[in-house]
């Protein structure tokens, strides 16, 4: 019997003040937490699903969230930064998360800029980050961190778009209902301990390292798409890559994605 539960969530947890809501179906776990968010609810509370009708990814992307095979979990956070600092929240999540897995896995978890978790060269996790502003202030009013991993593959395996470039955390439904409830805190403890100093980055190095398209030839895809070659990271967490007429340029995660060519 699975040993998934608030309970069993608790056990693993050390942060505090986490408020716990698990739901066995949503259409989105951060569509839930954004109502929850604007009735007033505090930093710290969480929203997981066994499963989402209506799971979101970046740029307006599905994602696909089938029941028992999946974590689906929603972070609230109400911190005093600029909306343009909310790429910290993403970029911490996202080490978070390669901490997280490699507890639970033998293998090295990377980050494909700027949100996805790679586990042998195939997505395990996706990262959605949405916020609300003050437009007054250019403050976040909240920001909801919306993390998905593929714990197993789907009773109906992965759809056929994903199916080449998607992996899973382990490789049997067992395996997955008895470590998921461990993996969410594990993810809650490393998130936070880091959250607690966001603006210092101490995590900066971190995410560097595991970042595996620094070298290598990605294609550009924004208003204007082109080829070129990733040359590191800004300490804005800005992708520095020098298109072929050797031009150096900064992309900024909210406007463009990138492909390993
Ligand atoms: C991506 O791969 O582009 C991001 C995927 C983020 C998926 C998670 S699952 C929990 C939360 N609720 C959603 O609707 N999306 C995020």
């Amino acid at each position: 019997m699975s040993n998934y539960s608030a309970h069993e969530i608790k056990k693993y947890l050390n942060v505090s003040g986490v408020k716990l809501n698990l739901f066995e179906t949503v259409t989105s776990t951060n569509t839930v937490l954004r109502k929850m968010a604007e009735d007033g609810a505090e930093e710290k509370t969480v929203v997981i699903s066994q499963a989402q009708t209506s799971g979101r990814g970046r740029r307006g992307r599905s994602f696909y969230s089938p029941s028992d095979s999946g974590l689906y979990m929603s972070v609230l956070l109400r911190p005093d930064i600029k909306i343009s600092d909310a790429i910290l929240v993403t970029t911490c999540a996202a080490v978070a998360v390669c901490r997280a897995v490699e507890s639970v896995c033998n293998k090295k978890a990377e980050i494909k800029w700027v949100n996805d978790i790679y586990l042998d060269g195939k997505k395990v996790c996706g990262i959605l980050t949405e916020a609300a502003v003050n437009v007054e202030s250019g403050k976040a009013k909240y920001i909801i961190l919306g993390i998905g991993i593929n714990l197993t593959k789907p009773k109906n395996d992965f759809p056929n778009e994903i199916k080449n470039i998607a992996t899973t955390l382990f490789d049997n439904i067992l395996d997955a209902e008895n470590n998921k409830s461990r993996i969410a805190a594990l993810i809650l403890n490393n998130f936070f301990k880091e959250y607690c100093f966001l603006a210092e980055k101490r995590f900066f190095d971190e995410y560097k390292n595991r970042m595996f398209l620094i070298g290598k030839p990605i294609r550009v895809l924004s208003a204007e798409e082109y080829d070129a070659q990733v040359l590191g990271l800004d300490e804005d967490f800005s992708l520095i890559v020098k298109n072929e007429k050797g031009e150096i340029k900064k992309l900024n995660s909210g406007e463009v994605s990138t492909r390993a060519c």
